[in-house]
Protein backbone atom coordinates (compact mmCIF):
# COMPACT_ATOMS: atom_id res chain seq x y z
CA UNK A 1 0.00 0.00 0.00
CA UNK A 2 2.62 2.49 1.20
CA UNK A 3 5.15 1.32 -1.87
CA UNK A 4 2.42 2.09 -4.66
CA UNK A 5 1.79 5.51 -3.09
CA UNK A 6 5.53 5.83 -3.17
CA UNK A 7 6.00 5.16 -6.59
CA UNK A 8 3.75 7.54 -7.91
CA UNK A 9 4.41 10.06 -5.52
CA UNK A 10 8.28 9.78 -6.97
CA UNK A 11 6.81 9.98 -10.56
CA UNK A 12 4.54 13.40 -10.06
CA UNK A 13 7.18 14.82 -8.09
CA UNK A 14 10.28 13.83 -10.71
CA UNK A 15 7.57 14.92 -13.87
CA UNK A 16 7.70 18.61 -12.08
CA UNK A 17 11.02 18.93 -11.73
CA UNK A 18 12.75 17.73 -15.30
CA UNK A 19 13.40 19.80 -17.71
CA UNK A 20 11.52 17.86 -21.25
CA UNK A 21 14.84 16.79 -22.68
CA UNK A 22 16.44 14.94 -19.04
CA UNK A 23 13.30 13.36 -18.31
CA UNK A 24 13.51 10.00 -19.84
CA UNK A 25 17.46 9.75 -18.19
CA UNK A 26 16.67 11.07 -14.65
CA UNK A 27 13.07 8.99 -14.91
CA UNK A 28 15.37 5.74 -15.66
CA UNK A 29 17.78 6.43 -13.15
CA UNK A 30 15.10 6.24 -10.38
CA UNK A 31 13.36 3.45 -11.38
CA UNK A 32 16.77 1.37 -11.90
CA UNK A 33 17.63 2.07 -8.52
CA UNK A 34 14.45 1.59 -7.08
CA UNK A 35 14.43 -1.69 -9.10
CA UNK A 36 18.29 -2.75 -7.69
CA UNK A 37 17.75 -1.90 -4.14
CA UNK A 38 14.49 -4.10 -4.24
CA UNK A 39 16.75 -6.84 -5.95
CA UNK A 40 19.64 -6.30 -3.28
CA UNK A 41 17.41 -6.51 -0.15
CA UNK A 42 17.66 -9.68 1.96
CA UNK A 43 13.83 -9.89 1.63
CA UNK A 44 13.40 -8.84 -2.13
CA UNK A 45 11.68 -5.46 -0.59
CA UNK A 46 13.46 -1.71 -0.69
CA UNK A 47 11.13 -0.97 2.23
CA UNK A 48 13.49 -3.61 4.47
CA UNK A 49 16.11 -0.60 4.21
CA UNK A 50 13.68 1.63 5.69
CA UNK A 51 14.87 2.40 9.96
CA UNK A 52 12.11 3.44 12.06
CA UNK A 53 11.28 6.57 13.47
CA UNK A 54 13.24 6.70 17.30
CA UNK A 55 9.75 7.53 18.82
CA UNK A 56 7.47 4.22 16.95
CA UNK A 57 9.00 1.99 19.88
CA UNK A 58 6.75 -0.64 18.56
CA UNK A 59 8.83 -0.46 15.46
CA UNK A 60 12.22 -0.97 16.83
CA UNK A 61 14.19 -4.12 17.36
CA UNK A 62 14.27 -5.32 21.38
CA UNK A 63 14.39 -7.91 23.59
CA UNK A 64 10.54 -7.97 24.19
CA UNK A 65 10.99 -10.17 27.74
CA UNK A 66 14.38 -8.99 28.97
CA UNK A 67 14.17 -5.29 28.41
CA UNK A 68 11.01 -3.90 26.44
CA UNK A 69 11.18 -0.42 25.08
CA UNK A 70 9.13 2.58 26.89
CA UNK A 71 9.48 6.14 26.73
CA UNK A 72 10.42 6.34 30.50
CA UNK A 73 13.55 4.09 29.54
CA UNK A 74 14.64 5.81 26.69
CA UNK A 75 14.53 8.98 28.38
CA UNK A 76 16.07 7.86 31.55
CA UNK A 77 18.87 6.05 29.47
CA UNK A 78 19.53 9.32 27.45
CA UNK A 79 20.73 11.13 30.65
CA UNK A 80 22.43 8.04 31.82
CA UNK A 81 24.92 7.82 28.47
CA UNK A 82 25.78 11.44 28.94
CA UNK A 83 25.89 11.55 32.85
CA UNK A 84 29.79 12.56 33.67
CA UNK A 85 28.42 12.75 37.99
CA UNK A 86 28.33 8.37 37.97
CA UNK A 87 31.94 8.54 36.74
CA UNK A 88 33.09 7.87 40.37
CA UNK A 89 35.62 4.80 39.39
CA UNK A 90 38.14 6.79 38.20
CA UNK A 91 41.58 6.27 39.02
CA UNK A 92 42.82 9.56 40.73
CA UNK A 93 40.57 12.16 41.92
CA UNK A 94 41.40 14.37 39.02
CA UNK A 95 39.27 12.06 36.87
CA UNK A 96 36.29 11.56 39.23
CA UNK A 97 33.17 13.32 37.85
CA UNK A 98 35.04 14.06 34.02
CA UNK A 99 33.75 11.03 31.72
CA UNK A 100 30.68 9.44 30.23
CA UNK A 101 29.84 6.84 27.68
CA UNK A 102 29.38 9.67 25.56
CA UNK A 103 33.21 10.56 25.66
CA UNK A 104 34.10 7.83 22.87
CA UNK A 105 30.45 8.09 21.57
CA UNK A 106 30.25 11.56 20.29
CA UNK A 107 26.54 12.43 18.94
CA UNK A 108 28.54 15.18 16.79
CA UNK A 109 30.81 13.04 15.64
CA UNK A 110 28.52 9.71 14.49
CA UNK A 111 28.17 8.54 18.09
CA UNK A 112 32.05 7.03 17.21
CA UNK A 113 35.37 9.34 19.32
CA UNK A 114 35.87 12.29 17.34
CA UNK A 115 39.79 10.82 17.52
CA UNK A 116 41.65 7.98 16.06
CA UNK A 117 41.17 6.47 19.77
CA UNK A 118 38.78 6.86 22.40
CA UNK A 119 39.50 7.94 25.90
CA UNK A 120 37.42 8.37 28.44
CA UNK A 121 39.24 8.37 32.33
CA UNK A 122 42.68 10.08 32.41
CA UNK A 123 41.32 12.49 29.17
CA UNK A 124 41.38 15.87 28.77
CA UNK A 125 40.15 18.47 25.93
CA UNK A 126 37.03 17.70 23.84
CA UNK A 127 37.81 20.55 20.85
CA UNK A 128 34.40 20.88 18.65
CA UNK A 129 33.85 17.36 18.11
CA UNK A 130 36.47 15.55 20.32
CA UNK A 131 39.13 15.90 18.01
CA UNK A 132 41.07 17.86 21.11
CA UNK A 133 40.84 14.95 23.37
CA UNK A 134 44.27 14.02 25.13
CA UNK A 135 46.07 12.53 28.16
CA UNK A 136 45.11 14.44 31.23
CA UNK A 137 49.07 13.79 32.23
CA UNK A 138 48.97 12.94 35.72
CA UNK A 139 47.86 9.39 34.47
CA UNK A 140 50.41 7.18 32.86
CA UNK A 141 49.62 6.22 29.58
CA UNK A 142 48.88 2.48 31.00
CA UNK A 143 46.19 3.94 32.89
CA UNK A 144 44.38 5.26 30.58
CA UNK A 145 40.68 3.83 29.70
CA UNK A 146 41.10 3.71 26.36
CA UNK A 147 40.87 0.67 23.85
CA UNK A 148 43.34 -1.46 20.98
CA UNK A 149 40.63 -0.24 18.41
CA UNK A 150 38.83 2.66 17.28
CA UNK A 151 34.99 2.89 18.99
CA UNK A 152 32.06 1.40 16.73
CA UNK A 153 29.38 3.62 15.79
CA UNK A 154 26.46 3.48 17.98
CA UNK A 155 23.98 4.53 15.04
CA UNK A 156 21.85 1.94 14.51
CA UNK A 157 22.89 -0.52 17.04
CA UNK A 158 19.36 -1.65 17.42
CA UNK A 159 20.38 -3.89 14.55
CA UNK A 160 23.31 -5.42 15.88
CA UNK A 161 22.99 -8.75 17.54
CA UNK A 162 26.51 -9.76 17.90
CA UNK A 163 28.35 -6.70 19.65
CA UNK A 164 31.55 -5.11 19.29
CA UNK A 165 34.49 -5.40 16.13
CA UNK A 166 34.77 -9.26 16.82
CA UNK A 167 31.28 -9.85 17.52
CA UNK A 168 31.23 -11.84 21.31
CA UNK A 169 28.59 -9.87 22.96
CA UNK A 170 25.63 -12.30 22.06
CA UNK A 171 24.18 -15.52 21.85
CA UNK A 172 21.88 -15.92 18.72
CA UNK A 173 23.02 -15.76 14.80
CA UNK A 174 26.71 -16.21 14.09
CA UNK A 175 27.20 -16.49 17.77
CA UNK A 176 25.63 -20.33 17.94
CA UNK A 177 28.24 -22.71 18.70
CA UNK A 178 30.28 -20.28 20.44
CA UNK A 179 29.43 -21.00 24.04
CA UNK A 180 32.72 -22.38 24.84
CA UNK A 181 34.42 -19.07 24.31
CA UNK A 182 31.90 -17.31 26.58
CA UNK A 183 33.36 -17.57 30.02
CA UNK A 184 35.14 -13.71 30.92
CA UNK A 185 38.19 -12.88 33.12
CA UNK A 186 36.47 -13.02 36.47
CA UNK A 187 34.65 -16.84 35.55
CA UNK A 188 31.42 -15.61 34.43
CA UNK A 189 29.48 -16.41 31.51
CA UNK A 190 28.82 -13.50 29.77
CA UNK A 191 26.52 -14.38 27.00
CA UNK A 192 24.64 -16.89 29.55
CA UNK A 193 22.77 -14.22 31.19
CA UNK A 194 20.00 -14.54 28.80
CA UNK A 195 20.06 -11.51 27.99
CA UNK A 196 20.62 -9.93 23.99
CA UNK A 197 23.63 -8.99 22.89
CA UNK A 198 23.54 -4.93 23.99
CA UNK A 199 22.36 -5.48 27.08
CA UNK A 200 24.96 -7.89 28.06
CA UNK A 201 27.86 -5.69 26.26
CA UNK A 202 26.62 -3.11 28.31
CA UNK A 203 26.45 -4.56 31.87
CA UNK A 204 29.75 -4.95 31.22
CA UNK A 205 30.50 -1.49 29.67
CA UNK A 206 29.73 0.69 32.91
CA UNK A 207 32.35 -1.75 34.77
CA UNK A 208 34.94 -0.91 32.06
CA UNK A 209 34.32 2.30 31.85
CA UNK A 210 34.76 2.99 35.65
CA UNK A 211 31.13 4.45 36.04
CA UNK A 212 29.07 3.54 39.06
CA UNK A 213 25.22 4.19 39.66
CA UNK A 214 24.23 4.34 43.22
CA UNK A 215 20.80 5.24 45.07
CA UNK A 216 22.56 7.89 46.61
CA UNK A 217 23.58 9.65 43.31
CA UNK A 218 20.18 8.58 41.41
CA UNK A 219 18.79 10.57 44.15
CA UNK A 220 21.38 13.76 44.32
CA UNK A 221 20.71 14.26 40.64
CA UNK A 222 16.59 13.98 40.50
CA UNK A 223 16.79 10.65 38.88
CA UNK A 224 14.68 8.55 41.38
CA UNK A 225 11.42 9.12 39.73
CA UNK A 226 12.58 8.06 36.66
CA UNK A 227 14.17 4.88 37.66
CA UNK A 228 10.93 3.78 39.12
CA UNK A 229 8.42 4.34 36.38
CA UNK A 230 11.34 2.64 34.09
CA UNK A 231 11.29 -0.56 36.15
CA UNK A 232 8.37 -1.36 38.63
CA UNK A 233 9.06 -4.96 38.45
CA UNK A 234 13.02 -4.93 39.95
CA UNK A 235 13.68 -4.96 43.50
CA UNK A 236 15.54 -2.04 44.70
CA UNK A 237 18.87 -3.42 44.76
CA UNK A 238 18.62 -4.27 40.98
CA UNK A 239 16.88 -1.47 40.06
CA UNK A 240 19.07 1.79 41.67
CA UNK A 241 22.21 0.35 40.38
CA UNK A 242 24.23 -0.38 37.16
CA UNK A 243 21.81 -3.11 36.54
CA UNK A 244 18.83 -0.81 35.94
CA UNK A 245 21.19 1.97 34.14
CA UNK A 246 22.27 -0.18 32.14
CA UNK A 247 19.20 -1.89 30.83
CA UNK A 248 18.02 2.04 30.08
CA UNK A 249 21.22 2.86 28.58
CA UNK A 250 20.64 -0.18 26.06
CA UNK A 251 17.00 1.01 25.50
CA UNK A 252 17.94 4.18 24.51
CA UNK A 253 20.42 3.12 22.28
CA UNK A 254 17.97 1.19 20.27
CA UNK A 255 15.86 4.46 19.15
CA UNK A 256 19.23 6.19 18.16
CA UNK A 257 18.96 5.83 14.42
CA UNK A 258 19.55 7.92 11.29
CA UNK A 259 15.69 7.97 9.94
CA UNK A 260 16.65 11.82 8.88
CA UNK A 261 19.66 10.70 6.45
CA UNK A 262 18.51 11.58 2.51
CA UNK A 263 18.61 7.62 1.88
CA UNK A 264 15.79 7.37 4.14
CA UNK A 265 13.50 9.96 2.87
CA UNK A 266 13.98 8.39 -0.58
CA UNK A 267 12.93 4.87 0.24
CA UNK A 268 10.14 6.71 2.04
CA UNK A 269 9.33 8.12 -1.80
CA UNK A 270 11.30 11.56 -1.85
CA UNK A 271 12.12 11.38 -5.48
CA UNK A 272 13.78 14.07 -4.87
CA UNK A 273 16.25 13.28 -1.61
CA UNK A 274 19.43 11.94 -3.64
CA UNK A 275 20.82 14.04 -6.61
CA UNK A 276 21.03 12.43 -10.03
CA UNK A 277 25.33 11.76 -8.74
CA UNK A 278 24.45 9.99 -5.46
CA UNK A 279 21.87 7.81 -7.30
CA UNK A 280 24.58 6.78 -9.54
CA UNK A 281 26.57 6.05 -6.12
CA UNK A 282 23.79 4.09 -4.84
CA UNK A 283 23.57 2.26 -7.89
CA UNK A 284 27.28 1.38 -7.46
CA UNK A 285 27.07 0.83 -4.44
CA UNK A 286 24.11 -2.28 -4.75
CA UNK A 287 25.49 -3.08 -7.82
CA UNK A 288 29.08 -2.92 -9.55
CA UNK A 289 30.99 -1.70 -6.67
CA UNK A 290 29.99 -4.91 -4.80
CA UNK A 291 29.25 -3.02 -1.24
CA UNK A 292 26.20 -4.70 -0.33
CA UNK A 293 27.39 -8.02 -0.65
CA UNK A 294 28.70 -7.19 2.72
CA UNK A 295 27.18 -4.45 3.63
CA UNK A 296 23.84 -5.61 3.33
CA UNK A 297 21.83 -5.51 6.52
CA UNK A 298 18.88 -2.52 7.68
CA UNK A 299 21.91 -0.51 9.21
CA UNK A 300 23.99 -1.03 6.18
CA UNK A 301 26.27 -3.50 8.35
CA UNK A 302 26.06 -7.06 8.66
CA UNK A 303 26.69 -9.70 11.06
CA UNK A 304 29.13 -11.02 8.37
CA UNK A 305 33.33 -11.04 9.64
CA UNK A 306 36.06 -10.67 6.53
CA UNK A 307 39.45 -9.89 6.73
CA UNK A 308 40.38 -6.69 4.67
CA UNK A 309 43.81 -6.80 5.78
CA UNK A 310 43.86 -2.88 7.05
CA UNK A 311 46.40 -1.75 9.80
CA UNK A 312 45.60 -2.22 13.19
CA UNK A 313 45.30 0.92 15.83
CA UNK A 314 49.36 0.16 17.45
CA UNK A 315 50.67 0.13 14.16
CA UNK A 316 50.39 4.00 14.56
CA UNK A 317 50.99 6.68 17.34
CA UNK A 318 48.12 5.38 20.01
CA UNK A 319 47.52 5.15 23.21
CA UNK A 320 49.23 1.85 24.70
CA UNK A 321 46.96 -0.18 26.64
CA UNK A 322 49.25 -3.84 27.30
CA UNK A 323 52.30 -4.77 27.53
CA UNK A 324 52.03 -7.78 25.54
CA UNK A 325 53.46 -7.70 21.46
CA UNK A 326 50.14 -8.13 20.28
CA UNK A 327 47.01 -6.48 21.76
CA UNK A 328 44.53 -9.58 20.79
CA UNK A 329 42.11 -7.29 19.78
CA UNK A 330 44.01 -7.41 16.54
CA UNK A 331 43.05 -10.81 15.83
CA UNK A 332 39.58 -9.57 15.36
CA UNK A 333 36.85 -12.67 15.59
CA UNK A 334 40.22 -15.00 15.70
CA UNK A 335 40.65 -13.75 19.48
CA UNK A 336 36.85 -14.44 20.32
CA UNK A 337 36.86 -17.98 18.50
CA UNK A 338 40.32 -19.20 18.89
CA UNK A 339 40.04 -20.83 15.43
CA UNK A 340 42.72 -19.70 12.98
CA UNK A 341 40.44 -19.11 9.95
CA UNK A 342 39.04 -16.35 11.75
CA UNK A 343 42.21 -14.78 12.79
CA UNK A 344 41.90 -10.88 11.23
CA UNK A 345 38.16 -11.36 10.49
CA UNK A 346 36.79 -8.18 11.63
CA UNK A 347 32.81 -7.60 12.21
CA UNK A 348 30.87 -5.43 8.82
CA UNK A 349 30.09 -2.01 10.69
CA UNK A 350 27.23 -0.05 10.07
CA UNK A 351 27.74 2.77 7.09
CA UNK A 352 25.46 6.14 8.54
CA UNK A 353 27.49 9.03 8.86
CA UNK A 354 30.51 8.02 8.53
CA UNK A 355 32.26 11.29 7.25
CA UNK A 356 31.34 12.90 10.25
CA UNK A 357 34.48 11.85 12.05
CA UNK A 358 37.45 11.09 9.95
CA UNK A 359 38.90 8.02 11.43
CA UNK A 360 37.80 4.62 8.86
CA UNK A 361 38.07 0.89 9.93
CA UNK A 362 39.19 -0.61 13.13
CA UNK A 363 42.43 0.16 13.39
CA UNK A 364 41.65 4.02 12.39
CA UNK A 365 44.29 3.45 9.43
CA UNK A 366 42.62 5.43 6.58
CA UNK A 367 41.58 9.18 7.45
CA UNK A 368 39.45 10.22 4.11
CA UNK A 369 36.88 8.21 2.52
CA UNK A 370 37.98 8.45 -1.15
CA UNK A 371 40.91 6.99 0.27
CA UNK A 372 38.60 4.32 1.87
CA UNK A 373 37.05 3.78 -1.78
CA UNK A 374 40.19 3.50 -3.48
CA UNK A 375 41.17 1.21 -0.49
CA UNK A 376 37.67 -0.93 -1.80
CA UNK A 377 38.87 -0.91 -5.31
CA UNK A 378 42.27 -2.20 -5.53
CA UNK A 379 41.74 -5.25 -2.51
CA UNK A 380 45.05 -5.46 -1.52
CA UNK A 381 46.08 -5.78 2.17
CA UNK A 382 47.78 -3.05 3.60
CA UNK A 383 49.02 -4.63 6.86
CA UNK A 384 52.30 -6.40 6.54
CA UNK A 385 50.30 -8.85 9.86
CA UNK A 386 47.63 -9.95 7.31
CA UNK A 387 48.74 -11.97 3.89
CA UNK A 388 47.14 -11.10 0.90
CA UNK A 389 46.01 -14.93 0.33
CA UNK A 390 43.89 -14.47 3.76
CA UNK A 391 41.28 -11.43 2.80
CA UNK A 392 37.97 -12.51 2.20
CA UNK A 393 36.83 -13.81 -0.96
CA UNK A 394 34.55 -11.63 -1.24
CA UNK A 395 36.81 -8.54 -1.10
CA UNK A 396 37.56 -8.47 -4.79
CA UNK A 397 39.04 -5.60 -6.69
CA UNK A 398 36.10 -3.32 -8.57
CA UNK A 399 38.27 -1.46 -11.73
CA UNK A 400 35.66 1.60 -10.92
CA UNK A 401 36.95 5.00 -12.52
CA UNK A 402 37.25 8.26 -11.40
CA UNK A 403 33.76 9.42 -11.94
CA UNK A 404 32.07 5.95 -10.40
CA UNK A 405 34.48 6.64 -7.42
CA UNK A 406 33.04 10.35 -6.72
CA UNK A 407 29.84 9.10 -6.94
CA UNK A 408 30.32 6.55 -4.32
CA UNK A 409 31.82 9.23 -2.55
CA UNK A 410 28.36 11.50 -2.73
CA UNK A 411 26.12 8.38 -1.77
CA UNK A 412 28.58 7.97 1.56
CA UNK A 413 29.05 11.44 2.72
CA UNK A 414 25.58 13.00 1.55
CA UNK A 415 22.71 10.27 1.13
CA UNK A 416 23.95 8.15 4.05
CA UNK A 417 24.30 11.26 6.07
CA UNK A 418 21.52 12.25 8.94
CA UNK A 419 22.03 15.82 9.54
CA UNK A 420 20.27 15.72 12.48
CA UNK A 421 22.19 13.28 15.48
CA UNK A 422 22.19 15.86 18.28
CA UNK A 423 18.51 15.39 18.88
CA UNK A 424 19.88 12.36 20.80
CA UNK A 425 21.36 14.59 23.37
CA UNK A 426 19.69 15.97 26.63
CA UNK A 427 19.41 19.43 27.37
CA UNK A 428 21.45 19.06 29.83
CA UNK A 429 21.91 16.87 32.99
CA UNK A 430 20.47 16.01 36.09
CA UNK A 431 23.98 16.98 37.74
CA UNK A 432 24.04 19.81 36.27
CA UNK A 433 27.39 18.96 34.99
CA UNK A 434 29.11 19.54 31.49
CA UNK A 435 28.50 16.24 29.15
CA UNK A 436 30.02 14.11 27.41
CA UNK A 437 33.18 15.09 29.55
CA UNK A 438 33.96 17.52 32.63
CA UNK A 439 37.27 18.03 33.25
CA UNK A 440 38.00 21.55 33.08
CA UNK A 441 39.39 21.77 29.57
CA UNK A 442 36.34 20.05 28.15
CA UNK A 443 34.20 21.88 30.12
CA UNK A 444 35.90 25.48 28.76
CA UNK A 445 35.59 23.85 25.14
CA UNK A 446 32.24 22.43 25.30
CA UNK A 447 31.04 26.28 26.96
CA UNK A 448 29.85 25.23 30.03
CA UNK A 449 31.60 27.94 32.25
C1 LIG B 1 37.17 4.68 26.24
C2 LIG B 1 36.24 4.77 25.14
C3 LIG B 1 34.88 4.15 25.29
C4 LIG B 1 33.92 4.44 26.24
C5 LIG B 1 34.03 5.38 27.40
C6 LIG B 1 32.76 3.67 25.87
N1 LIG B 1 33.00 2.94 24.74
FE1 LIG B 1 31.70 1.74 23.78
N2 LIG B 1 33.14 1.15 22.50
C7 LIG B 1 34.44 1.57 22.54
C8 LIG B 1 35.25 0.76 21.65
C9 LIG B 1 36.75 0.90 21.41
C10 LIG B 1 34.38 -0.18 21.06
C11 LIG B 1 34.79 -1.32 20.14
C12 LIG B 1 35.38 -2.38 21.07
C13 LIG B 1 35.74 -3.68 20.41
O1 LIG B 1 35.22 -3.99 19.36
O2 LIG B 1 36.53 -4.43 20.98
C14 LIG B 1 33.05 0.09 21.62
C15 LIG B 1 31.92 -0.62 21.29
C16 LIG B 1 30.68 -0.41 21.87
C17 LIG B 1 29.48 -1.14 21.51
C18 LIG B 1 29.35 -2.20 20.41
C19 LIG B 1 28.78 -1.63 19.14
C20 LIG B 1 28.66 -2.63 18.01
O3 LIG B 1 28.13 -2.26 16.96
O4 LIG B 1 29.12 -3.77 18.15
C21 LIG B 1 28.49 -0.71 22.35
C22 LIG B 1 27.05 -1.17 22.39
C23 LIG B 1 29.07 0.29 23.23
N3 LIG B 1 30.40 0.46 22.90
C24 LIG B 1 28.37 0.94 24.23
C25 LIG B 1 28.98 1.76 25.18
C26 LIG B 1 28.33 2.24 26.39
C27 LIG B 1 26.89 1.96 26.80
C28 LIG B 1 29.24 2.96 27.08
C29 LIG B 1 29.12 3.55 28.48
C30 LIG B 1 28.90 2.58 29.51
C31 LIG B 1 30.46 2.97 26.28
N4 LIG B 1 30.27 2.22 25.15
C32 LIG B 1 31.60 3.66 26.62
C33 LIG B 1 34.94 2.62 23.29
C34 LIG B 1 34.28 3.19 24.37
C1 LIG C 1 34.25 -8.38 1.84
C2 LIG C 1 33.21 -7.67 2.54
C3 LIG C 1 33.11 -6.18 2.29
C4 LIG C 1 32.87 -5.53 1.11
C5 LIG C 1 32.67 -6.14 -0.28
C6 LIG C 1 32.82 -4.12 1.42
N1 LIG C 1 33.05 -3.93 2.75
FE1 LIG C 1 33.13 -2.16 3.72
N2 LIG C 1 33.80 -3.10 5.39
C7 LIG C 1 33.88 -4.46 5.56
C8 LIG C 1 34.51 -4.76 6.84
C9 LIG C 1 34.77 -6.14 7.40
C10 LIG C 1 34.82 -3.52 7.41
C11 LIG C 1 35.58 -3.31 8.73
C12 LIG C 1 37.03 -3.71 8.47
C13 LIG C 1 37.98 -3.42 9.62
O1 LIG C 1 37.86 -2.36 10.25
O2 LIG C 1 38.84 -4.28 9.87
C14 LIG C 1 34.34 -2.49 6.48
C15 LIG C 1 34.43 -1.13 6.71
C16 LIG C 1 33.88 -0.16 5.89
C17 LIG C 1 33.82 1.26 6.18
C18 LIG C 1 34.38 1.91 7.45
C19 LIG C 1 33.38 1.82 8.59
C20 LIG C 1 33.96 2.16 9.93
O3 LIG C 1 33.19 2.21 10.92
O4 LIG C 1 35.18 2.35 10.04
C21 LIG C 1 33.21 1.87 5.13
C22 LIG C 1 32.90 3.36 5.01
C23 LIG C 1 32.90 0.85 4.16
N3 LIG C 1 33.31 -0.37 4.66
C24 LIG C 1 32.30 1.07 2.94
C25 LIG C 1 32.25 0.12 1.92
C26 LIG C 1 31.93 0.42 0.56
C27 LIG C 1 31.58 1.79 0.03
C28 LIG C 1 32.02 -0.74 -0.14
C29 LIG C 1 31.87 -0.96 -1.63
C30 LIG C 1 32.85 -0.24 -2.42
C31 LIG C 1 32.40 -1.78 0.81
N4 LIG C 1 32.54 -1.22 2.05
C32 LIG C 1 32.59 -3.11 0.49
C33 LIG C 1 33.47 -5.42 4.65
C34 LIG C 1 33.22 -5.17 3.32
Amino acid sequence: MIKKLFVATVFIALIASCTQDRMPELISLELELRDLVQKSSPTNDGDFYILPSETDLEAIPQDKANNPLTPEKVELGKFLFFETGFATDALYPSGIGTYSCGSCHIPEAGFKSGKFQGIADGGEAFGLNGEDRRRNTEYQEHELDVQAARPLSLLNVAYVSNTTWNGRFGREGTNVGTEDFWVQRDGTFRNALGFEALETQNFEGLKTHRIRITKELIDEYGYTDLFDASFPELDDDQKYSNFGGSLAISAYLRTVLSNRAPFQDWLKGDGDALSPDEKKGAILFFGKANCYNCHFNQNLGSEEFHALGVKDLDMRTFYKTTDSEIDDRNLGRGAFTGQEWDKFKFKVPQLYNQSDSPFYFHGSSIKDLDDLIEYKNIAETESERVPQNKLSEKFVPLNLTEEEKSQLLEFLEKSLRDPDLIRYKPTSLGSGNCFPNNDPVSASDLGCE
